[in-house]
């Protein structure tokens, strides 16, 4: 009898996400019977390489020294210490946003507790190649890292390296290490000419992965809840971003802005910490934009949806959409 596989099967087996493999059978590129709302594909039906091609479909660069600075992927690390104040949320919606207008977007689940993962529809305890693994790899061998392995197609031009539990295990693997904050600059060398954007959603502390993270990255944006007190936490967090400046680790890292998250626009506290907060950054530091409390947002991560996918007209898609523009010409214009 023949093998016939599920579209969660088809979707391991040829590394891809099964949403993939739903729009694949949706628009007929492989042949599948409909049972009830799911899919069943017969494994012959996979082997046709062009399907292999699209999971290799990140293409190598091209080698063109001239167009190279402007071809490498601009690293983006989404950072705050602070709990809860929309880091992932920000990496899913801008990285969807960009995807949207026709950027080539990789998104990397920098925390152990895999939030990104998750709210991407993706079971981060069935994850055999996460960020970690590739790590470990690279570091435990004399191999370049296999980052390709671990990544994942979530939408068109939009992509993921997925996280779980195991890279709580870096706080301990990681200060043993040579060159320890540069782990991630190196597992993302590989991929750095398939893509315009790579964001990466830093856990919430200052730990090493963070570390890790703003070394390897151009920028950092860094999501401000507007709550009492919140400027002492961004102070930290530039302290941090001046010490890895100064310590020559990044000596180019910038930080790109601020984007206020879960704002309430009524109470006047709310008005008074972001009033408190522009004096803090002077002029400095730009507010790039703000994101009003949407329950929209908390119904796309429970969705498995990038947010401009499950809401595309929602205000708070919008509101992103201009981030994304500000990020975009800024870019442009360097
Ligand atoms: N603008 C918003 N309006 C309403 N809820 C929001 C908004 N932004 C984020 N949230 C919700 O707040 C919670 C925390 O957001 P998120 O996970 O993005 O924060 P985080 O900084 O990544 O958290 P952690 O520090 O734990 O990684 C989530 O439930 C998310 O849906
Ligand atoms: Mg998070």
């Amino acid at each position: 009898m023949e093998d016939v596989l599920t579209a969660e099967e088809a979707a391991r087996y040829l590394k891809v996400h099964p949403k993939t493999i739903q729009r694949w059978c949706r628009e007929g590129r492989i042949p599948a019977i409909r049972v009830g709302n799911r899919y069943r594909l017969r494994a012959r039906d996979l082997e046709r390489p062009d399907l292999r091609d699209e999971e290799a479909g990140r293409p190598e660069p091209r080698r063109d020294p001239e167009r190279e600075r402007e071809r490498r992927a601009r690293i983006v690390a989404i950072a705050n210490q602070k709990g809860g104040v929309g880091k992932t949320t920000t990496t899913q919606a801008l990285g969807s946003v960009l995807a949207e207008k026709g950027e080539r977007v990789l998104l990397v689940d920098l925390d152990p507790q895999a939030s990104l993962t998750a709210s991407l529809g993706l079971n981060p305890a069935e994850m055999v190649h996460t960020i970690y693994s590739v790590m470990c790899q690279y570091m435990e061998s004399e191999q370049p890292p296999e980052t390709r392995r671990a990544i994942v197609d979530i939408d068109t031009g939009l992509a993921l390296v997925p996280s779980n539990i195991n890279l709580s295990a870096a706080e301990v693997t990681l200060p043993n290490q040579v060159r320890r904050e540069y782990v991630l600059s190196e597992t993302l060398a590989p991929v750095l000419g398939s893509y315009d954007w790579i964001l990466v959603d830093c856990p919430p502390s200052l730990s090493l992965l963070t570390i890790n993270a703003l070394t390897c990255a151009d920028s950092c944006l860094v999501p401000v809840a507007p709550e009492p007190l919140v400027t002492v936490g961004v102070g930290l967090l530039f302290q941090t971003v001046a010490r890895v400046r100064r310590t020559k680790l990044n000596p180019r890292l910038e930080v790109e802005g601020i984007i206020l998250t879960k704002v309430d626009p009524r109470p006047t506290l709310t008005r008074g910490v972001i009033e408190d907060l522009k004096a803090t950054l002077a002029g400095k530091i730009p507010i790039l934009g703000e994101v009003r409390n949407s329950i929209r947002i908390q119904e796309a991560s429970a969705s498995g949806m990038p947010l401009s996918r499950y809401r595309p007209a929602a205000e708070a898609t919008a509101a992103y959409r201009e981030i994304a523009e500000v990020l975009y010409a800024a870019r442009r214009a360097a």
